[in-house]
């Protein structure tokens, strides 16, 4: 250990010549090993921090998601597709026509595409 500790303290004061019984090589090596240490010791730090926050984003929302309701497709149906025109009936159109229709109306009413695909889904089951 008095070794180490002398070792550091000339490392530390830059007296390198004045401890003429220790060997240079032997000094150069410590030298290396402690950056290395220091290089691990800043990597780990970062990592902890970076990943620590992305635990802390997850964690909210999925608290978030936790209490948002999600609205079913009929619902999204009579909300949305009354904003313009009548909404049409499901028996309307056929599947494929649902399908085409709901491209063009996700555009129209800014939909986003889970909401656009449960409109569909519903559409497509009440037909
Ligand atoms: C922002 C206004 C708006 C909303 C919201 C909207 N539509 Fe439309 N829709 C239109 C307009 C305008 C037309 C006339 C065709 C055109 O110019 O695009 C139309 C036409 C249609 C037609 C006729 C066929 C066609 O593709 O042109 C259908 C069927 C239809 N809409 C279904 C729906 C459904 C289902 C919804 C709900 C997801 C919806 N629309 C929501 C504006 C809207």
């Amino acid at each position: 250990m008095m070794v180490v500790a002398q070792l550091m303290a000339s490392l530390y004061t830059g007296q390198l010549d004045s401890n003429k019984h220790i060997n240079t090589e032997i000094m150069k090596t410590i030298y290396k090993i402690v950056l290395i240490g220091l290089m691990l010791l800043i990597t780990g730090a970062v990592i902890v921090s970076c990943s620590s926050t992305k635990d802390k984003y997850t964690a909210v929302t999925d608290v978030e998601d936790e209490f948002k309701i999600e609205k079913s497709g009929a619902q999204l149906w009579g909300e949305t597709c009354n904003r313009c025109h009548l909404a049409p009936s499901p028996a309307d159109y056929n599947d494929t026509d649902w399908e085409t229709i709901s491209l063009h109306m996700r555009v129209r009413a800014n939909l986003t595409e889970k909401e656009s695909n449960k409109i569909l889904e519903f559409l497509k089951s009440a037909n």
